[in-house]
């Protein structure tokens, strides 16, 4: 399979960050387009394509901007989430750091479809570099007639208004994203009602993932057929695979959603040389582990799904055998432990107990019956959390004791590590 670059098509050359390189190639002429229809028959285009969010969960994004009430008298939002924080996952901030205009551009089009006169972005704070060159894509925008009153002469007004998030995983949750923005503590809100009906200042809202409204200037452009024949019968298109870690050649790869892992490796180079792949990670580390038996694991939504972990943020972190299966369980698990919200009781609590025993098995200490507390702690926390950041914490554990039991209890035979963490080499065996 090859792959399909379009979000990346241009990222080689130097100056398409700016509005000049940007309109070189195109830029702005899906804009000219949108605006000249109808919103409702934007909605049902994007609808057509099968265009499905980016930003983990899948949903259709046509459908989800459908769900706005129209004639209802309030004002609208749109919101483009760009925290990003989920581990492993590094699309929307080269993407943005590329071409912040896609983006907007994306918005631009996103905002008059679902009749919104006001539109943010909240992007994660420490990546300071990408904050600033969205201000400035925004302010050349504006200064080109492109945001503000009377867009392009059509008569239709946006506000577009770039929001500094200050660095917390749970803001990534749209809810708790919301309040956020709205200034206050970021923690997930109790749904129903759904943002669409009750968003922003309680006020109908669409929250949509960088990659997917990134996505939308181009399907209007090339038009459904061309979208939709890429990519498999319910997952339709191209989208950016992440890989990083043990990798010859790291880094963003646009493909057609289905491509395998397999396939991806072998355009990247392949595991780093003279090593072979231990585990991976089909969509950040909140997903489910993959093993090398999960090579021809057709990377779309319904084929992750059957092989028991889901697509998620594409995000695929590869490990080789010199990674110790228990310690990057352990770190992972001290990330959703530190980024718990603290809302509800199973992840604040479930969280830290999580860490505590697996700091405990790291070090070789405990018994076996300490693997099924683990066990039945993540199932005290999966489907009983407020939010989807208590699931996902549960993911790594239950994933690596289910396919690597065996290295936990090395652990616990061992009476230590059973790797060497200065030449990450093995010396008992472990995986032999
Ligand atoms: C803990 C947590 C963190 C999340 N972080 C992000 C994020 O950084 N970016 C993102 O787009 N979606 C994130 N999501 C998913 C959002 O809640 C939401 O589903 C998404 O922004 C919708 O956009 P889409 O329909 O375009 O995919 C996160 C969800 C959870 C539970
Ligand atoms: S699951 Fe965790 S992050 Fe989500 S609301 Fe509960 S405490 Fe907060």
């Amino acid at each position: 399979m090859k792959l399909t670059p379009v979000l990346s098509a241009n990222w080689d050359q130097k100056d398409l960050f700016t509005i000049d390189g940007y309109r070189r190639n195109g830029g702005y002429s899906a804009m000219k387009k949108a605006l000249a229809m109808e919103p409702a028959a934007i909605i049902s285009l994007i609808k057509e394509s099968g265009l499905r969010g980016r930003g983990g969960a899948g949903f259709p994004t046509g459908l989800k901007w459908s769900f706005i009430p129209q004639g209802d008298g309030k004002p609208h939002y749109l919101v483009v989430n760009a925290d990003e924080s989920e581990p492993g996952t590094c699309k929307d901030m080269p993407l943005l750091l590329a071409n912040p205009h896609v983006l907007i551009e994306g918005v631009i089009i996103a905002s008059y479809a679902i009749n919104s006169n006001q539109a943010f972005i909240y992007v994660r704070g420490e990546v300071v570099h990408v904050v600033r060159r969205l201000q400035q894509a925004v302010a050349d925008a504006y200064a080109a007639g492109l945001l503000g009153k009377n867009i392009d002469g059509k008569g239709y007004d946006l506000d577009l208004v770039i929001h500094a998030g200050a660095g917390a995983y749970i803001c990534g949750e749209e809810t708790a994203l919301l309040d956020s923005l709205e200034g206050f503590r970021g923690q997930p809100r109790l749904r129903p009602p759904f943002p669409a009906i009750a968003g922003l200042y309680a006020c109908p809202t669409v929250i949509n993932n960088v990659e997917s409204i990134a996505s939308v200037p181009a399907i209007i452009n090339g038009g459904v057929a061309w979208f939709a024949s890429m990519g498999t019968e319910k997952s339709k298109g191209f989208t950016l695979y992440s890989l990083s870690g043990h990798v010859k050649q790291p880094g963003q790869y646009e493909a057609p959603l289905g491509i395998t892992l397999r396939e991806l490796l072998e355009l990247s180079g392949g595991v780093r040389e003279g090593h072979t792949l231990k585990f991976w990670t089909p969509g950040g580390s909140s997903t489910p582990l993959f093993t090398a038996e999960h090579l021809d694991v057709p990377l779309d939504y319904e084929g992750v799904a059957s092989a028991g972990s889901m697509l998620g943020t594409k995000a695929l972190q590869i490990f080789d055998e010199t990674t110790c299966i228990v310690r990057a369980v352990l770190r992972w698990s001290e990330f959703y432990q530190h980024e718990s919200c603290g809302k509800c009781t199973p992840c604040r609590e479930g969280t830290y107990w999580l860490v505590q025993i697996l700091k405990d098995l790291e070090a070789g200490k405990g018994t076996e019956e300490d693997l099924d507390k683990l066990l039945d702690l993540c199932d005290n926390i999966l489907g009983r959390a407020f939010c989807a950041l208590g699931d996902g914490a549960t993911s790594p554990i239950t994933s690596s004791i289910k396919y690597f039991r065996s290295e936990y209890i090395a652990h616990l035979t061992a009476g230590q590590c059973p790797f060497d963490p200065v030449a990450s080499t093995l010396f008992a065996g472990v995986n032999a």
